[in-house]
């Protein structure tokens, strides 16, 4: 069988191409361990605060300036919806949700969430400007979404 000259260059470069991809994926999951979120990782949303570490949403000093803030969104609110850190601080936000899909978005920073049921979030942000920065829910999730709100409260370091 006589295969034209340039087919044959496509059927090879094909070939090649999704030969890369195969082992691209093969790398990032055996060298690297990216795995999609396995069943360990995922928890009954409707428990969620009643197990630790969303038992008792709110905020954590994990260190010097740094801290954790563990939230989770529900119809139609954030626990906790006011979150006071000192300037400087580093923030890591680990957020879930009880019921159905939300996300979180902090006013001027780079901070944008899906809150999922049964899935973990993670996002940090370093607030070095005190002032009041406002928090949404970014996905329509019902008659009170739009009151869905918080915010977080950076204050001048003391002196
Ligand atoms: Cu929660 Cu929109």
């Amino acid at each position: 069988m006589e295969v034209e000259r340039y087919e044959k260059i496509w059927i090879v470069s094909s070939v090649v191409v999704l030969v890369a991809f195969l082992a691209a994926i093969a790398i990032s999951v055996f060298a690297h361990g990216i795995t999609l979120p396995g069943a360990e990782s995922r928890f009954d949303p409707s428990a969620v605060l009643q197990k630790p570490p969303f038992d008792k949403p709110g905020v954590f000093e994990i260190g010097p300036g740094r801290y954790e803030v563990y939230l989770v969104g529900m119809i139609w609110s954030f626990a906790p919806n006011e979150i006071r850190v000192p300037a400087g601080a580093t923030v890591t936000f680990r957020a879930t949700s009880r019921d159905v899909t939300h996300g979180i978005q902090i006013q001027n920073t780079r901070l944008n969430l899906m809150l999922l049921p049964g899935l973990i979030s993670t996002g940090t942000v370093t607030f070095n400007e005190p002032g009041e920065y406002l928090f949404l829910c970014h996905e329509y999730c019902g008659i009170a979404h739009h009151a869905m709100a918080g915010k977080v409260i950076v204050e001048a370091a003391a002196r």
